[in-house]
């Protein structure tokens, strides 16, 4: 037989701004995007300066050209031309006139050895670097050469100013984002916290009643996280509804099975008062007829207790009338031991009671039942000869009483239901003693133990089986 796998309870604790956040990789993303298109953008300008400073140039450096110059650049003076880096050239007078910055050697016959250009080219000449250079031939020969550092220089500051620009625009657009998408997924995590408040609500006893919803200014189908809110309290009243359901049909059947109890009261007294009546007359009755009699009172008897246990039970569900004060928590097991001690004398029963008196808030008659039923079950489910101990102490401000045997412990599958009503192993349909067992004793000492404020718990294996009880000390 296969079993299907057991369904995941909860997600794994979620981190507020782990690296998976959907706000974190918001943020993110708003700020990769603006830096890229920043720098897109810086780019796209650092090309269009480029080429609009080199036109500039090669106008310049054209018009120079298209300019005689017979004895000396004139227009601005040598020290200028030193200053702006020009090269000039001139043919007249049957020698060559260079004027501008002075020239190595190498770089003066790299231009000589140049021909006629269309327009103007860049060379790298020794010494200086980059220029820009056009050679006229007619009607003379004419050479102008301009530095390319007037493109390079005011290009490079420029470059310098984008990077500080898009830098100063990441950090703002990281910072804005952040803000931005941190108010706006506010209203989530708001919501969060609503569910959370919703997990931990009691829902599975009472009238299941939730009165917590997002607030109306979450729940604005507006935005994508208030239709989620509204959704969410959508499905809240759902569930309410569904709860306020479930309570009332389960009321019924409480009040049902108080009532059927307590109507089957006055059937069953009469029917134990007839047999009573014919007991009367035994001498008459054949034997098998006083057997019968036998049986009906011993099983009405039976069902006498089953009835006072169901209607117990049905009163613990409803409305809890306990009967609460101090009490000596000692005396009701030294009480409830000898009971058992004088019922059955074939199990070895003791007592560990501390030295000190431990006064709890109990029914004192109702923790009387919870511990005899206690001892019942150790006297019932086990076999002669087990050794049976009750003990008592006071601890964590509760008075803890336990029932330990070394017997043959309770049964494995149904140890996660024994408090459940009618649960019981198959084995004890019939009891030690004879008599039939129902499985309603643990139900009432849960159905107890709760309504006092206290726990009760089972530990049992083979060999040594303890139920605790615990109930608040006075
Ligand atoms: N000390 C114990 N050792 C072994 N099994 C136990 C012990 N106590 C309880 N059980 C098992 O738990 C089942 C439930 O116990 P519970 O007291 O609720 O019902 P019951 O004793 O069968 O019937 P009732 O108490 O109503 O007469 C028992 O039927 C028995 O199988
Ligand atoms: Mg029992």
């Amino acid at each position: 037989m296969t079993t299907d796998p057991a369904p995941a309870t909860t997600a794994p604790p979620p981190t507020t701004m782990g690296k998976g956040t959907l706000s974190r990789q918001l943020v993110l993303r708003v700020t990769a995007l603006v830096a890229l298109l920043t720098v897109v953008l810086g780019l796209f300008t650092g090309l269009a300066s480029y080429q609009i400073l080199q036109r500039e140039l090669d106008e310049r450096v054209q018009l120079a050209a298209g300019r005689p110059n017979t004895g000396g650049f004139t227009g601005r003076g040598p020290g200028d031309l030193n200053g702006l880096g020009l090269v000039r050239i001139d043919y007249y007078d049957g020698a060559y006139h260079p004027s501008g910055i002075t020239l190595s050697d190498t770089a003066y016959a790299q231009l000589l050895s140049l021909g006629p250009t269309n327009g103007p080219i860049t060379v790298r000449l020794d010494g200086v670097g980059l220029y820009r250079v056009m050679v006229r031939t007619q009607p003379n020969f004419t050479l102008v050469g301009m530095p390319m550092s007037d493109v390079t220089k005011p290009l490079t500051s420029q470059l310098v100013m984008t990077l500080l620009l898009t830098l100063g625009v990441i950090v703002v657009a990281y910072v804005a984002a952040r803000r931005v998408v941190e108010a706006s997924l506010r209203p989530l995590k708001r919501l969060t916290a609503t569910a959370t408040q919703v997990s931990n609500l009691p829902l599975e006893r009472g009238p299941g009643q939730v009165p917590i919803r997002v607030a109306a200014a979450d729940a604005n189908p507006v935005s994508e996280v208030g239709q989620v809110g509204l959704a969410f309290n959508h499905m809240l009243d759902n569930v309410e509804g569904a709860l306020a359901a479930r309570h009332r049909s389960e009321t019924k059947v409480r009040q049902f099975v108080a009532d059927a109890s307590h109507e089957l009261r006055n059937p069953l007294a009469s029917i134990r008062g007839y047999a009573e009546l014919t007991r009367r007359g035994e001498d008459a009755l054949p034997e098998d007829a006083a057997y019968a009699l036998g049986r009906i009172e011993s099983e009405s008897d039976r069902m006498a207790v089953l009835v006072e246990d169901l209607l117990l039970l049905a009163r613990l569900d409803s409305q809890p009338t306990l009967d609460l004060h101090p009490v000596d928590v000692t005396e009701i097991v030294l009480n409830a031991v000898s009971d058992a001690r004088a019922a059955d004398s074939d199990h070895k029963w003791s007592l560990d009671l501390p030295e000190d008196v431990v006064t709890a808030m109990a029914d004192p008659h109702r923790l009387h039942q919870v511990i005899a039923n206690l001892l019942a079950n150790a006297r019932t489910h086990t076999p002669a000869g087990t050794a049976v101990i009750a003990s008592l102490r006071a601890e964590d401000g509760s008075a803890v009483v336990s029932v330990s045997d070394d017997g043959p412990g309770v049964a494995p599958e149904i140890q996660p239901t024994v408090f459940e009503r009618f649960t019981r192993a198959d084995a004890s349909r019939v009891r030690q003693d004879g008599g039939s067992s129902t499985g309603l004793g643990l139900a009432i000492v849960s159905a107890v133990v709760k309504a006092h404020g206290g726990s009760v718990e089972l530990d049992s294996r083979p060999g040594r089986t303890v139920f605790t009880v615990r109930i608040p000390l006075a």
